[in-house]
């Protein structure tokens, strides 16, 4: 066997097992946040629940449905790093229940628009549920992977996105499909996880990590770094908290506020 026929199969083996490893980790993050959905639903059907969290304001959660603050699992309140406008098209990149598509329903207005995607169906089912409780028509949830949506190209204003993009295996195609749909002009606007420090190599193999949000955060300039790869401009940091959710990591994980621009 030649060198190079050796080099292509190693390089095929390899791709091959970063497939399968990509194939885990978004069934492992589905199956979690099917649950996340479910528990949502079912507290509130018992009519357990608080609607208390420190990441929105009580303005900005009243009138909201219960199931959609309950099934909050972000990291931060995306809609608020960045004027959304009148009449704007907003898409929010892993909606959840709907919590962040809510808020910017109210900022669009109702000659806005507001799409939310999400790959878990449970979460979907839920969001439109939400929406059809809170007697919204200016948004609309889809099924669909952030990595490539329906969404027209040059289409969008602003996406947002909130604890969603650290659970891609790949962030590249994330960026890149962030960078086609919007308009030139447009803006991100992101809360996520990322690391000030590379996490332990048993943290990172540890797949229930991946799912709560650490095993796939990356540390800030890899993460930015992607983003000026995908062609945006204006990349940076509006904000940068340690995680609380873990005494253990917090030395490793902050939760941050990303703002970026598509060049005009
Ligand atoms: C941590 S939760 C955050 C949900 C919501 N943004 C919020 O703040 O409550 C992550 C959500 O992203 C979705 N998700 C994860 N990876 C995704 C992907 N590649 N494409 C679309 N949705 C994804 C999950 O199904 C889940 O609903």
């Amino acid at each position: 066997m030649t060198r190079a026929v050796e080099d292509d199969r190693e390089e095929r083996k390899e791709n091959e097992l970063a497939t399968e490893l990509h194939i885990e980790i978004r069934e492992l993050v589905k199956e979690r946040y099917a649950e996340v959905a479910r528990s949502a639903n079912d507290c509130c059907a018992d009519s357990c629940c608080a609607t208390e969290t420190n990441l929105y304001t009580l303005q900005e959660v009243e009138g909201l449905p219960t199931e959609a603050v309950m099934a909050s699992a972000g990291c931060g309140n995306p809609t608020a790093i960045g004027a959304l406008n009148s009449g704007e098209t907003v898409v929010d990149f892993g909606s959840g229940g709907g919590i962040d598509c809510f808020l910017a329903a109210r900022a669009v207005g109702p000659d806005g628009r507001v799409i939310g995607v999400d790959m878990t169906a449970d979460m979907v089912s839920l969001a439109r549920a939400n929406a059809v409780k809170l007697g919204v028509t200016n948004v609309e949830f889809h099924l669909s992977e952030m990595e490539s949506t329906p969404i027209r190209a040059a289409s969008v204003d602003v996406i947002i996105s909130n604890c969603v993009i650290n659970l891609s295996p790949d962030k590249d195609a994330v960026f890149r499909e962030a960078f086609r749909i919007l308009k030139p002009g447009g803006r991100v606007y992101i809360s996520d996880m990322l690391l000030v420090n590379e996490l332990p190599e048993e943290a990172k193999a540890d797949m229930s990590n991946w799912v709560s949000c650490l095993g796939g955060a990356e540390p800030v300039e890899v993460y930015l770094g992607r983003m000026r790869a995908a062609g945006f401009d204006h990349v940076r940091i509006t904000s940068d908290t340690p995680w609380e959710g873990s005494d253990r990591w917090a030395s490793y994980a902050h939760s941050m506020n990303v703002l970026a621009h598509k060049p005009g």
